[in-house]
């Protein structure tokens, strides 16, 4: 199943397809000893700047970061804020969507940000943050 949707009005395909070819890229760099499951991301801003990130793992394996949390880290450290579109890929036929841990950060830092999941066999999906994380915990319940 393909249910690939256009890509927004300012991103053409050609640009989206450069998206996932950089974190297939990104993917390479993965540091996955443990679980040889790498996975590789692209963050890119509302003005065309993109942060790749991979997965970091540790031997102590609850510090090991997800490679969406290593591309928003990067962004948030250089100061962007204004986010469109965050690819993942990894090498699984049915494709690798966020864990529950980076849905949280990918919401609180990116918002309802477009998502592009992909496979290196060129199997793409896209959707909004909003339906991979419906009824967000987040600030606006910090506010009294
Ligand atoms: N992982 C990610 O980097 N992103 C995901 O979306 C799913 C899981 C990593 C964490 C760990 O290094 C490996 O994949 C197996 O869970």
């Amino acid at each position: 199943m393909n249910t690939e949707q256009p890509p927004p009005p300012n991103q053409s395909i050609t640009e989206r397809n450069n998206l996932i070819k950089t974190a297939t890229e990104a993917r390479a760099k993965a540091f996955a000893p443990f679980s040889n499951f790498k996975v590789g991301a692209v963050l890119a801003t509302k003005d065309g700047e993109i942060f790749t990130g991979c997965n970091i793992e540790n031997a102590s394996y609850g510090l090991t970061m997800c490679a969406e949390r290593v591309a928003i880290f990067k962004a948030i450290s250089e100061g962007e804020s204004k986010f469109q579109t965050l690819v993942i890929v990894a090498d699984t036929e049915n494709l690798t969507p966020p864990c529950g841990a980076c849905r949280q950060i990918i919401w609180e830092f990116c918002g309802d940000v477009e998502i592009v999941l992909a496979n290196l066999q060129g199997k793409t999906e896209t959707m909004r943050m909003s339906e991979l994380f419906p009824r967000a915990f987040d600030s606006r319940f910090l506010e009294k």
